[in-house]
């Protein structure tokens, strides 16, 4: 069966929420630093939009590696740091920047991490959440768009590695 590709949330929609999404994250935060936390490779485009919506101009930019799917649209259920930081986190405001919040099992696994490094905060910003999918619970702050239980592409997520160029998130069925 060919792959095709349905359009979920159109790329208009996404930059008005994101912008939102930037507007609230400046108002919560005390004056200062925040360190957003981009979980690679999927949230590079959220986090590149939603950095140019916090008007302020101590915004430091991280990157982490969680890897914990295959060439697969299901969790393999094993999560393990691909990259680590090479900052100190303690004392500051963080906030993971992910691109979908699935079984909830990564976040769980990374907030426990990153709780031992002892930031001031830890938050978490996630473009989709698929709320129907978790396992494991995780506490998200900020939230773009909650999503039903499709498998979803672009705007940064990918599968097997395409689509992630795709402007919008668009739903993918028949790969
Ligand atoms: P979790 O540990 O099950 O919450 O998995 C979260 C990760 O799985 C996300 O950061 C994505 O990389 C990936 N993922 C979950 N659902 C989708 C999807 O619909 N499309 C693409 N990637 C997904
Ligand atoms: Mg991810």
């Amino acid at each position: 069966m060919p792959a095709t590709l349905e359009v979920m949330i159109a790329a208009e929609e996404i930059q008005r929420r994101v912008r939102e999404m930037g507007r609230e994250i400046d108002a919560d935060y005390p004056e200062g630093p925040i360190y957003l936390l981009s979980i690679l490779k999927g949230s590079f485009m959220f986090l590149a939009d939603l950095a140019r919506a916090i008007e302020r101009h101590s915004v430091r930019i991280e990157f982490m590696g969680i890897s914990s799917y295959g060439r697969d649209k299901t969790s393999s259920g094993q999560v393990r740091v691909t990259k680590d930081l090479d900052v100190s986190l303690e004392g500051h405001h963080v906030l993971i920047v992910e691109d979908i919040v699935d079984s909830g099992v990564t976040l769980t696994y990374l907030t426990r991490v990153l709780e031992q490094r002892k930031p001031a905060s830890l938050r978490i910003a996630t473009l989709l959440d698929k709320p129907e999918r978790r396992i494991s619970p995780v506490q998200i702050t900020y939230t773009g768009f909650q999503i039903p239980d499709r498998f979803v592409v672009g705007y940064g997520l990918d599968y097997a590695e395409d689509y992630r160029n795709l402007p919008s998130i668009c739903v993918l069925t028949g790969e």
